[in-house]
């Protein structure tokens, strides 16, 4: 059983590491890396730049083990209704199920259902990728706008970038905001004669979606006529019914089920603009990187699984050390959205303030989640990262090769850079070191004692790296299904509901509420001042 003494033993053990730095630990102990990083195949896990030791990963996987990690693991992929505050199965793991055993959900088989919509989708790609399926005029589509936010447009538009290499159907475009110079810019280069609408809703209520969905389908119909629509336009839902409503032709409507969450939707028709760009057969091999993750994470014990280490070593950061952020740095320019998509997946799933049972937590919950690719960054935030006052764990992610054999030197840059900066954030420069270097410059001595503050790195600053091959559909697959079950792990330990997002609402009631107030329609005299004011600037403009 889970109790406040595990808690209690991991700050002990957190305040007896206190005085040892990681410059210290990585001297005492040679065998540092082999001790402290984990591989899954090509896949590997540095761990031995975060704050910890061996007995911390033992602490904590004892810390998992009394969380019970493990059921509550096997409770999701059984089909179990976890998601307790929607009464939902959490199954994403489904859609990449390859093998040929049955997920149970309310006593039924749902593969024989994923199956058949995976098939359903790749007839759909193939057949516009091969310019089979026209538009109204007969031509073939050269261009296709997905319309969605949130789960229904970070993970096509994350995975689309990362595997640009791959692409060999039709453009992608991604329309989410609802601000109009979203859908504005993207059709100013666009074709209505060739261009094909994905509108993606899990709910297909989405107010920015329904909106961006309305005013492309009338960009169509002013350009070929409202009997056009229908040639124009797929979708992607749970809810069937409303999509007949807008009136979008059955064969063109690709469902999922309520037990996807939208933040763990990509592998379901959410996945389809991917699809069309990559083609169906590199769509089956993302999905299996994501399958071979998910049999890791059921079948590796706790030592040696990896989105388990990385849960705990996040829960560590987080609750023993005290971390409010972590930074995600893929170098890798092809995973600039990945922080992006992340940060739904993490900070939606395990921004929680109450356990499952609905009392206050009583430890932190979910980090901040936030980066960018590097070497960008190291332009640009890195210097609070090495000397700032707040410190940041760093996640690092790197290939061991790119795609672009004749430019394989910039590739060698990346890697130095990216090994670099753990380097240099574990190490830091001492007084001593800065003093030296200064003075081999030949500055006099006066002058050296007025930079040394400034040239002195703290050091000490935990950081882990993730290691792959080269980011091949696999490989992607494989990276987002654990970070997933990291996200898992954590909320586990946390007690919390991973899988439902209820603080995304009161925004949209009230947004829904202001908008009369916005056009002038309805009386504003019962908000606050604040919000009385600001109407009043924004409507006198
Ligand atoms: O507002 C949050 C959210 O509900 C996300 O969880 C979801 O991914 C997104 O909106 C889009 O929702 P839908 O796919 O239903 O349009």
């Amino acid at each position: 059983m889970f109790t406040a003494d595990h808690w209690q033993s991991l700050k002990s053990h957190a305040e007896a590491l206190k005085g040892t730095s990681l410059r210290q630990l990585f001297a005492a102990d040679p065998e540092r890396f082999g001790r402290l990083s984990r591989a899954h195949n090509d896949l590997l896990i540095d761990f031995s730049k975060c704050r910890l030791t061996a007995e911390t990963l033992a602490l904590l996987c004892s810390l998992a083990r009394a969380a019970g990690v493990e059921a509550r693991r096997d409770a999701m992929f059984a089909g179990e209704k976890i998601n307790a505050t929607e009464k939902r199965a959490v199954l994403h793991t489904a859609l990449r199920n390859l093998s040929d055993d049955p997920v149970i959900v309310d006593g039924d088989d749902v593969m024989p259902d994923v199956r058949e919509v995976l098939a359903a989708l790749g007839d759909f790609a193939e057949g516009l990728r091969a310019g089979e399926i026209t538009g109204a005029t007969g031509k073939a589509f050269t261009d296709v706008v997905n319309i969605g936010i949130g789960g229904s447009d970070l993970g096509p538009v994350m995975t689309t970038l990362a595997l640009a290499p791959y692409h060999d159907g039709p453009r992608l475009h991604y329309v989410s905001n609802v601000d109009g110079a979203h859908l504005a810019d993207t059709l100013k280069s666009l074709d209505p004669e060739t261009t094909l609408f994905i509108v993606a809703s899990k709910t297909f209520t989405t107010i920015e979606t329904m909106t961006n969905a309305r005013s492309a389908r009338l960009w169509v119909a002013n350009a070929l006529g409202e009997r056009a629509v229908g040639d124009h336009f797929a979708a992607v839902s749970t809810a069937i019914d409303k999509v007949a409503a807008f009136g979008i032709e059955p064969s063109r409507v690709f469902g999922f089920w309520d037990w996807v969450g939208g933040r763990y939707s990509v592998w379901s028709a959410i996945g389809l603009p991917l699809m069309i760009a990559i083609g169906p057969d590199a769509f089956a091999e993302f999905l299996e990187g994501a399958h071979d993750m998910d049999r890791h994470f059921r079948t590796a014990p706790l030592e040696d699984n990896l989105p388990v280490l990385m849960g705990l070593v996040g829960v560590w950061n987080r609750n023993a050390l005290g971390h409010a952020a972590r930074a995600v740095l893929p170098y890798d320019q092809r995973l600039s959205r990945l922080p992006a998509y992340l940060q739904q997946l993490d900070m939606e799933s395990n921004g929680k303030g109450v356990t499952l049972d609905g009392a206050p937590v009583a430890v932190e919950t979910g980090p901040l989640v936030w980066g960018e690719p590097g070497t960008n960054g190291q332009h640009a935030f890195y210097q609070l990262l090495h000397q700032g006052t707040t410190v940041i764990p760093c996640e690092f992610i790197v290939a061991a090769q790119g795609h672009e054999s004749d430019l394989a030197h910039h590739h060698e840059m990346l890697v130095a850079n990216c090994l670099a900066q753990s380097e240099a954030l574990m190490l830091g420069r001492t007084e001593a070191e800065a003093r030296a270097q200064l003075a081999a410059t030949g500055l006099d001595p006066e002058e050296i004692e007025r930079l040394v503050p400034h040239k002195v790195f703290p050091g000490d600053r935990p950081s882990l790296t993730i290691v792959h091959d080269q980011l091949t559909p696999f490989a992607l697959g494989r990276l987002i299904a654990l970070y997933e079950h990291r996200v898992f792990v954590e909320g586990v330990i946390w007690g919390i509901n991973s899988f439902d997002q209820w603080g995304v609402e009161l925004g949209k009631e009230l947004a829904t509420a202001l908008l009369p107030m916005v056009r002038g329609e309805a009386d504003a005299s019962a908000k606050d001042s604040s919000t009385r004011g600001l109407l009043a600037a924004l409507r006198n403009v």
